[in-house]
């Protein structure tokens, strides 16, 4: 599919700098003073819908501060996942379980800011941290509203089967929710590692009556993390009101997501077979991030034969 920008990318964001009024530089990283031009109108669930829709991939990364979050919206990416992997990437903790719910709203509160200041337009989701929605509806109610106050649009929360009926709760109660099936990395320990999920056709069964569950509670987005591409497009297949984005999990979903750390190419591990490192040929992030975004527009990025199972 040709992609073609649903806005200029060079011209009218307000990170882009204006040669006819020039300003003193500023040191740290200083985000601009706002334009009052909005670069594209908001994303919102309808627009989400109507990308969905018109058969348009939807693209996400992560982000855990205000500029690479203005960074990431001046690039074209549609959603900002303030994920709980900022516990692995900026707090060099060994899995997300320890991430708490005080650090989740500091970061979401941090990106919310960096967006409003450049007038970004993004849809922001914050991840609910391990612990913060297992007790009861009633706490992830309380553990949601702090990331909504900090500015989060939706939450994200992870597990099938239980969480149903926590999304259900949410929803009703007007937070709208993306639920996370497959490598879950909360769970990493019981899951045995960062292996692929529902290879076989008992573990395949269940993620399909999961995904379904999840859509019928009200999940408007889901994340399908290390899944097998064939069973990650059956269940996009399946879910005509929530929208799949997939990591590892081949090129059938609605939408793609990266961890921004892992496409810049400054993951000092061994990158997973799904990531492609995208500041490969790019003269600045915010050209990978544009690059990123086109590739999955453009169907070119994931290539199942790289970067799925
Ligand atoms: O925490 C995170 O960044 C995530 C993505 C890997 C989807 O959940």
């Amino acid at each position: 599919m040709h992609y073609s920008p649903p806005f200029s990318f060079t011209a009218r964001h307000p990170l882009d700098s204006d040669m006819s009024n020039p300003t003193p530089a500023t040191p740290y990283g200083t985000l601009p003073a706002a334009s009052p031009l909005p670069a594209r109108k908001p994303v919102s669930l309808p627009r989400l819908a109507e990308l969905r829709e018109r058969g348009e991939k939807i693209t996400m990364l992560t982000a855990y501060d205000a500029t690479f979050a203005a960074v990431a919206d001046a690039a074209g990416v549609e959603c900002i996942l303030v994920g709980d992997s900022l516990g692995m990437v900026c707090q060099g903790l060994a899995s997300t379980a320890g991430v708490t719910l005080e650090t989740m709203a500091y970061h979401v509160e941090s990106v919310a800011r960096g967006l409003r200041h450049v007038q970004g337009t993004a849809w922001l989701l914050g991840d609910l941290p391990f612990g913060s929605y297992h007790e009861s509806k009633e706490q992830a109610m309380r553990s949601a509203a702090q990331l909504v106050h900090a500015g989060a649009h939706m939450i994200k929360l992870e597990g099938g089967g239980w969480t149903a009926e926590v999304v259900r709760f949410l929803v009703e109660r007007g937070i709208p929710v993306c639920a996370h099936l497959g490598l879950t990395p909360q769970t990493v320990h019981a899951l045995g590692g960062y292996r692929v999920q529902g290879r076989d056709d008992a573990a395949a069964l269940a993620l399909k009556r999961h995904a379904l569950e999840l859509q019928d509670a009200g999940a408007t987005m889901l994340v399908l993390e290390m899944v097998p591409a064939a069973l990650a497009t059956e269940i996009t297949q399946q879910l005509p009101r929530c929208h799949t984005i997939g990591i590892g999990a081949g090129k059938g979903t609605a939408g793609q997501v990266l961890v921004m750390h892992d496409m810049l190419g400054i993951n000092l591990g061994k990158n997973p077979r799904f990531v492609r490192n995208f500041m490969d040929g790019a003269s600045s992030v915010r050209e990978a991030m544009a690059s990123y975004v086109r590739a999955v527009k453009d169907g070119s990025f994931p290539d199942d034969t790289l970067h799925a199972w």
